[in-house]
């Protein structure tokens, strides 16, 4: 059967009623939309290639499908307000369930995509498992909001979000693990629109800001290590300045380049624009660098493809402190893939030798083209 999809507009605008028909509205579009996408998806684990539908942690994943199938479809009509708080305990462990899907598929597949040479077979599967995950999360955590009194919130939607406000909110995030990790982290200035406010999802952007600014920090962060290491040739003293850097923190404040983020707002989309200046990337990696699983992180997680010395000497100076800052390469593909499914685009510009500059754009939700759908 084919998928309905929704537009963000039909859920603000039936999200709300005075006696409560909306919560059963929507309690009976998911439970007959629900299993429809998720046998979609379960149609997508049986045309994997059959080396890697036997990865256990890939038949993990495909296993956790079959059981949310069977326990939506097998879920009696919803009829009235009691029967849906049940479907809204079912719909709450269902999203518990799988809340490590995109880990558990990006660790199958690094173990079994060394079978398969065709890249596409892959990023087809990918693209299409997480943004489908993306879109019924969604929808199950919309209609799981609806029974909440948020104000400016109609479920998941956001009557008069501020991009400043959610990109300032994950850039103190980002900050945190890349001072964990790295012992600083660069400031981050927000120029452009920054008094918009308009009606939008947060959650994509909940998804996508921590990614994009997690690789800003880590390359700014980085950067400057490199330049220490430029001082000094031998590897030993660069581990004992590093160390000897690292204890005078305190003292000596570092000089790090700031990020610099810029929001564009206009009647169509949303842009927002991150420039680091962390040395950009390579032109020889600058074509795969959306490839699921490339990575220049740390050989403890990734793909074997690529191993920079450089990576492994940060995490070496930190002393096996791995945080979840980078890994798998996982980061820039999922978030476009999103991004796309969204309506719209995720693109980098990299001045090598000086920094990168990431634009993400999303449609407006009420905005003059037609809008996306979920
Ligand atoms: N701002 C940036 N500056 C320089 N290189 C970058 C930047 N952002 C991404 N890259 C390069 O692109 C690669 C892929 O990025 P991506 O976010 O997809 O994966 P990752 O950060 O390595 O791991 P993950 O995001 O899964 O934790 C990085 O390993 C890095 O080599
Ligand atoms: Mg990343």
């Amino acid at each position: 059967m084919p998928s309905v999809r929704l537009t963000p507009t039909t859920m603000l605008y039936s999200g709300r009623s005075q006696d409560g028909s909306h919560i059963l509205k929507s309690a009976r579009y998911l439970h007959k939309e629900l299993p429809v996408r998720i046998a979609h998806r379960i149609k997508g684990f049986r045309s994997l290639p059959f080396i890697i539908g036997c990865n256990p942690t890939i038949l993990h994943v495909h296993e956790l499908y079959i059981r949310a199938f069977q326990k939506l479809s097998d879920f009696p009509a919803i009829t009235d307000h009691e029967v849906e708080s049940q479907y809204c305990k079912l719909l709450r462990q269902l999203l518990d369930d799988h809340k490590d899907v995109v880990t558990q598929l990006a660790e199958g597949l690094r173990e079994s995509r060394k079978h398969i040479q065709d890249e596409k077979v892959i990023r087809y599967f990918l693209d299409k498992t997480l943004t489908s995950r993306l879109g019924i999360r969604m929808l199950a955590t919309h209609h799981l909001s609806l029974h909440e009194d948020r104000p400016d919130f109609v479920g998941i939607i956001c009557t008069r979000l501020s991009p400043k406000k959610i990109i300032e909110k994950w850039v103190d995030f980002a900050r945190r693990l890349c001072e964990h990790k790295y012992g600083n982290a660069p400031r981050v200035r927000i120029n452009g629109h920054v008094a918009a406010r308009f009606p939008f999802i947060p959650m994509p952007l909940d998804y996508i800001l921590p990614e994009l600014l997690k690789n800003s920090m880590r390359y700014v962060a980085f950067c400057y290590w490199w330049s220490v290491l430029n001082i000094f040739t031998s590897y030993k003293c660069f581990v004992f300045t590093v160390r000897a850097t690292m204890e005078s923190h305190i003292e000596t404040p570092y000089n790090v380049p700031d990020i610099s983020i810029t929001i564009a707002n206009n009647d169509i989309d949303l842009i927002i624009r991150i420039s680091d200046r962390g040395g950009g990337i390579p032109h020889d990696h600058l074509e795969r660098v959306m490839d699921y699983h490339f990575t220049t992180a740390e050989t403890s997680t990734q793909d074997p493809r690529i191993n920079p010395i450089f990576g492994n000497m940060v995490d070496m100076v930190n002393s096996g402190q791995s945080g979840p800052m980078h890994g798998f390469g996982f980061g820039l593909p999922t978030s476009r893939a999103y991004a796309e499914y969204l309506g719209g685009s995720l693109c980098i510009q990299s001045l090598q030798g000086i920094g990168a500059d990431v634009y993400l754009r999303l449609k407006h939700i009420d905005g003059k083209e037609e809008s996306f759908r979920i």
